[in-house]
């Protein structure tokens, strides 16, 4: 048994991202802050071949994801471009070009066919040293032999694929318990 004064002190480990360093902070503080990157075509869900990708649209996706985290104190920030330096751009940006303290924490990434072409994507992503999910709508292992290789998988801390737009919201919830200790209600 513990009283609630030893408590306060043994019930919490020493958590180093608490740590304050001499400029307020520290390495390793958390932004409260995703990165959702959507790559090409997905502009197109809804409309492109819903049998294979299904009837929600991005807009709904990103949407329903926004409002989940901020419902936990995150911010998610969208972006989707058919442009693979544009991804990059943004990767830098939110990562190695940004102040630490407005780095994103960790990265969701359905990165569409560049998933099975772009070198370029998956160095960006490894220069930012941010931990990332990768997330496909599609069962990508069911369809052409092309799409069974990834240049993301073997860095990627998961890898969901074939559950829907479902997969980017269970990508979500493992960074809202595993990055920021939320209990979710549902
Ligand atoms: C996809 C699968 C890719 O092979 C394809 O090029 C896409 C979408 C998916 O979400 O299932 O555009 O990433």
């Amino acid at each position: 048994m513990t009283t609630p004064s030893q408590s306060a002190v043994t019930d919490k480990p020493f958590n180093q991202e608490t740590l304050i360093s001499a400029n307020n902070i520290s390495a390793n503080a958390k932004t409260h802050k995703l990165l959702l990157i959507n790559g090409v075509n997905l502009n197109l869900l809804g409309k492109r071949e819903p049998e294979i990708y299904g009837h929600t649209t991005l807009a709904d996706i990103e949407k329903n994801l926004v409002a989940r985290a901020a419902k936990y104190g995150i911010e998610l920030i969208c972006i989707q471009s058919n442009h693979e330096g544009k991804l990059v751009d943004e990767i830098q940006h939110y990562g190695l070009l940004a102040e630490s303290a407005a780095q994103v924490d960790a990265i969701i990434i359905n990165p569409a066919a560049f998933t099975h072409t772009s070198v370029a994507l998956r160095d960006a992503l490894s220069a930012t040293q941010k931990p990332f999910i990768e997330v496909h709508l599609s069962n990508v292992h069911a369809r052409e032999s092309f799409r069974q290789h990834s240049y993301f998988s073997d860095i990627a801390v998961g890898v969901i694929c074939g559950l829907g737009h479902l997969g980017y919201q269970m990508a979500l919830d493992y960074w809202l318990t595993h990055t920021y200790d939320m209990k979710l209600d549902s």
